[in-house]
């Protein structure tokens, strides 16, 4: 059995987008001379009693005192506060009325004018608690009802002591006073609403902010009665991601947990069941079995190159959507492509070794610079390309080959076939991308051709090379140098042995797959990734994922967004369209992007609509997830 739930909303600058005695202030002085200092100095006490400045039976006395009132303007002001009714909360006119055995409006204000509001959404006569204004028998205000708890200082604590309310409690507001209910030990959250007002210094109080009140009733009814409001998205981090992450998705107010390890399995399917962001490199297996348990999750960042590690299509199929950092150590690897070619072209491997050993060879045999020399460029990808400027502007020659049909940047100069490049190039460096049909792209044919005293370098995937062929052209000498970073079979952890035909041969300089591996690189790689996730989350964004169709979409202030992805197949689009039509709602604006395996409708809407959209369209067929944002 669910919990009774019970929520407690405030009414001014929470039901309403105004405080009342200040609309009412300014309908009794409006032809009073002073009204303007009047009216000045009423804001100012109602701030004072709002942060918690000024006790709240003070603060009321004294703006009574300050206001010559008669009743004929408390029927003014009526109108104007049902005209006034905060904009999520008449959106939300069907959750109030459906919920309002739950509803409680408890208020510092005046029961004259809040019931007539407030009744009209449905909200129970009796589950209202405000002040009463005393008039005379000419309907003057004299003062109001002293007998009545909220009149004074902790009123509201008092009002809800008194209701012995059962079950899980929430206090909607904007005010000291409403968080006091919670600091009483009388409600489980204090919500901070800020549609209205956001008073900074309360936030610090409150289990999380509400910027509307659809971030509660939407999952009030729809995810197990428990709000979602963005304090609530959960973040876990694993395998030592880069602090900028975590800062990123803090300052988000998500909430974020971080392990400097992989989790095992058992561990990963325990974490994940509550998880809306993922974050892993390299080594978490994300596969059938852990998605399953995968219920929340809205996304995985991979903080690395390659997704092999992740079933991206189960993913989408689940509508987790998947990104990575294609090219954020780009850089690193140009530079250590680079630095290698220099060293091995200067033969400074050799030179050193031999030093080490106490043999001084100063000679300029095989020695030249790099300046002039034909760099051929394999796989003019976002590597490929940066190397490509980078190498002209330090004096080569560069060539290159693609299997597609790339922009030659600068003076580059392509070539059309692979054996063309290698046959003229001094240096050879590969900078493809791992697909099986690479496997051995670089074989004792291809050495074969190549020029004599070539430098070869592979910081790509070791697969692409044969390194037995490589291991014979250097020990022939057609390979004068060659710098390796990526090998066929690479240990699992810096405790494993490394074994190589490479080792020991020479002028060759084997490193641990550490191309990428930059301090630089991994913050890049934190900040791109978490943004990524972070545009997902807050605005829909898809650019740059693996496994989702990709669109970058403009902001939407003026209209909330809905997100629909569903399976692809026909006539989704036209669903979505017949239940906007069906309410009345206005589009204003839709986009419409497909992959292979799933489809993706993002509507902006205009804010008036009926919140109960969000779950028809989630009855739609082929449905996989449906979300919308404001
Ligand atoms: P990318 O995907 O931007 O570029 C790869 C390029 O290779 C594409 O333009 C593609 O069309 C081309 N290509 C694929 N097969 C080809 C073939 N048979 N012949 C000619 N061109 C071919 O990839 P990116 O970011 O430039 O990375 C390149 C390689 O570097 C990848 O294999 C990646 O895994 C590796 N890498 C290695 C790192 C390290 O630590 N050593 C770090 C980062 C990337």
């Amino acid at each position: 059995m669910t919990a009774r739930k019970n929520i407690i909303i405030d009414f001014d600058s929470t039901f309403t987008q105004v405080e009342a005695l200040d609309v009412l202030a300014t309908l009794c002085l409006k032809d009073n001379e002073k009204s303007d200092i009047i009216q000045r100095e009423i804001k100012l006490i109602t701030e004072d009693a709002m942060n918690g400045v000024m006790p709240f039976d003070e603060a009321l006395q004294k703006r009574i005192e300050l206001l010559p009132c008669n009743k004929k303007y408390i029927q003014e002001l009526i109108e104007v506060l049902k005209n006034k009714v905060s904009i999520s909360f008449q959106r939300n006119a069907h959750f109030l009325k459906t919920n309002s055995d739950s509803i409680y409006i408890i208020s510092g204000g005046f029961k004259n004018f809040i019931l007539p509001v407030v009744t009209s959404y449905g909200i129970k006569a009796e589950h209202v608690f405000a002040n009463e204004f005393l008039y005379d028998e000419k309907n003057d205000v004299i003062g109001f009802d002293t007998n009545n708890p909220l009149a004074f200082a902790k009123g509201k604590v008092e009002v809800v002591k008194a209701l012995n309310l059962n079950g899980i409690t929430y206090v909607i507001g904007d005010g000291f006073t409403d968080y006091e209910i919670k600091e009483a030990g009388l409600a489980d959250e204090f919500l901070l609403f800020t549609e209205n007002i956001k008073r900074e210094n309360l936030i610090q109080f409150a289990d999380a902010e509400l910027k509307t009140l659809d971030e509660f009733s939407m999952i009030q009814q729809d995810i197990n009665g428990k709000p979602f409001p963005k304090s609530k998205i959960k973040v876990l981090l694993l395998e030592n991601i880069h602090s900028n992450a975590f800062q990123l998705f803090d300052q988000e107010q998500f909430q974020v947990e971080s392990y400097s390890h992989a989790l095992n399995e058992n561990e990963l399917i325990e974490k994940i069941k509550d998880i809306h962001i993922l974050g892993i490199r390299s080594k978490t297996l994300i596969n059938e079995t852990i998605l399953k348990h995968a219920t929340k999750l809205m996304c995985i960042g991979a903080y690395c190159i390659g997704t092999n590690q992740i079933d991206t299509l189960q993913c989408a199929q689940m509508g987790i959507a998947v990104f990575n950092a294609p090219y954020s150590n780009t850089r690193s690897v140009v530079e250590l492509a680079l630095g290698e070619m220099i060293v091995l072209i200067r033969n400074v491997i050799t030179k050193n070794a031999k030093l080490h050993k106490g043999i001084w060879d100063k000679s300029v045999a095989n020695s030249v610079e790099i300046r002039g020399k034909k760099l051929g460029i394999i796989g003019y990808g976002n590597i490929g390309s940066q190397l490509s400027v980078i190498a002209e502007a330090i004096g080569m020659q560069v060539y290159f080959y693609d299997i597609i049909d790339k922009l030659a940047l600068g003076n580059a100069t392509k070539c059309n076939t692979l054996h063309e490049l290698i046959s003229i190039v001094d240096v050879v460096s590969l900078h493809v991308d791992g697909r099986d049909s690479n496997s051995h792209l670089i074989g004792k044919k291809e050495f074969e051709s190549m020029k004599q005293h070539v430098i070869f370098m592979n910081l790509s995937r070791g697969h692409v090379v044969d390194i037995e062929a490589l291991a014979e052209a250097i020990k022939s000498g057609k390979v004068a140098g060659a710098s390796v970073d990526v090998f066929p079979e690479e240990p699992n952890s810096n405790d494993d042995l490394f074994r190589s035909t490479l080792q020991h041969l020479p002028n060759t300089i084997l490193t641990p797959h550490i191309g990428g591996s930059t301090l630089e690189a991994q913050e890049n790689i934190g900040q791109f990734v978490s943004f990524k996730m972070a545009q997902f989350i807050n605005k829909g964004d898809t650019h740059g994922s693996v496994n989702f169709p990709e669109v970058q979409l403009p902001s939407f202030e003026h209209s909330h967004r809905l997100l629909h992805i569903h399976e692809n197949v026909p006539g989704i689009l036209a669903k979505i369209n017949a239940v906007y039509a069906t309410h009345d709602i206005n589009i204003q604006a839709q986009y419409l992007k497909t992959n292979e395996a799933i489809g993706y409708v993002i509507t902006d809407i205009g804010k008036d609509y009926e919140i109960d959209i969000v779950k028809e369209m989630r009855t739609i067929d082929h449905t996989i997830k449906c979300r919308m944002l404001y």
